[in-house]
């Protein structure tokens, strides 16, 4: 049992001095499906790279804590090592690299195979990466169970994919990395309904009782397959509601202007 604790987050881009995260309060528990909804702007993505460490954002107030202890001093690769895994709203195609490799990569970094090689030193060439057979073995499990093809792996990363397989190659990622807090920062406007169906397929396989999830969300329809526990309304750099499914609904039906017009009744009151 994990729990992912953001405290009075307060975070502005490294460039600039505006501040974008305005006291964000937000607490995750293992086997908890969080959805954070909210208008274009607002703030969510930078929520999403600040908690996985981009270096773009700076903390200027508040903690990250996984079970009791900040994050904000560790490098984004040390937090993937514990657990934090970010699926990026846009993600890049790398030419070149494989399915394989990446996932090889990203595997063998998280289970401390890279970090071997440097305390090593010389003469271990090769022991810096997962041992291909048992890489092999790992990658054929997950791809059985999560219904990718299996030429998928020697396709190179992103490119030229389609929304949907680009989603697969998200899911099959966190089914390999295994993380104990999954944040998904969707671009669901582009999504199709197929490449959404498998978002959500593989989220609700990988919901297990050791594993809490963010899902970032403009439109509710992501969480007409997935139902979370938790819905919250982020608004203008910090959350300002929080409720059950029924919140998403009811966003839906009213628009994020209802949003807007509480808070501004809530401000003259
Ligand atoms: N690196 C950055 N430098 C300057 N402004 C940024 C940066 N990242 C985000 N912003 C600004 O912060 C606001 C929130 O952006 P974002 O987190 O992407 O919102 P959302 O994901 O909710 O659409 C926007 O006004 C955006 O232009
Ligand atoms: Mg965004």
């Amino acid at each position: 049992m994990s729990v992912l604790e953001i405290r009075d987050l307060h975070a502005k881009p490294t460039t600039d001095d505006v501040e974008i995260l305005k006291g964000v309060d937000l607490v995750i528990r293992s086997g908890e499906i969080h959805a954070m909804m909210g208008p274009n702007g607002s703030g969510k993505s930078t929520l999403a790279y600040v908690i996985a460490g981009h270096p773009h954002y700076e903390v200027t107030q508040g903690d990250i804590l996984l079970d009791g202890e900040s994050i904000l001093e560790m490098e984004p690769d040390e937090r993937a090592r514990i657990g934090i895994f970010l699926a990026f709203q846009y993600p890049v195609a790398v030419p070149g690299v494989s399915v394989a490799n990446f996932l090889r990569t990203a595997v063998s970094n998280l289970r401390g195979y890279t970090r071997q090689e440097k305390d090593n030193g010389d003469g271990v060439i090769g022991s810096h990466l997962m041992p291909m057979r048992a890489f092999r073995k790992l990658l054929n499990e997950k791809m059985k169970e999560f219904n990718v093809d299996p030429s998928f792996a020697r396709r190179y990363l992103n490119e030229g994919f389609s929304g949907g397989e680009k989603k697969r190659t998200e899911v099959l990622q966190m089914a390999m990395l295994e993380p104990k807090f999954a944040i998904l920062d969707e671009s669901d406007s582009g999504l199709d309904i197929d490449a959404l169906k498998i978002v959500a397929e593989g989220i609700n396989k990988l919901a297990t009782p050791d594993r809490g999830f963010l899902i970032i969300t403009h439109y509710q329809r992501i969480l007409n397959y997935v139902k979370p526990h938790y819905v919250h309304i982020f608004y203008d750099g910090r959350i300002v509601r929080t409720g059950g499914p029924e919140l998403a609904h009811e966003l839906e039906e009213k628009g994020y202007q209802w949003v807007e017009q509480e808070l501004a009744t809530a401000a003259t009151a």
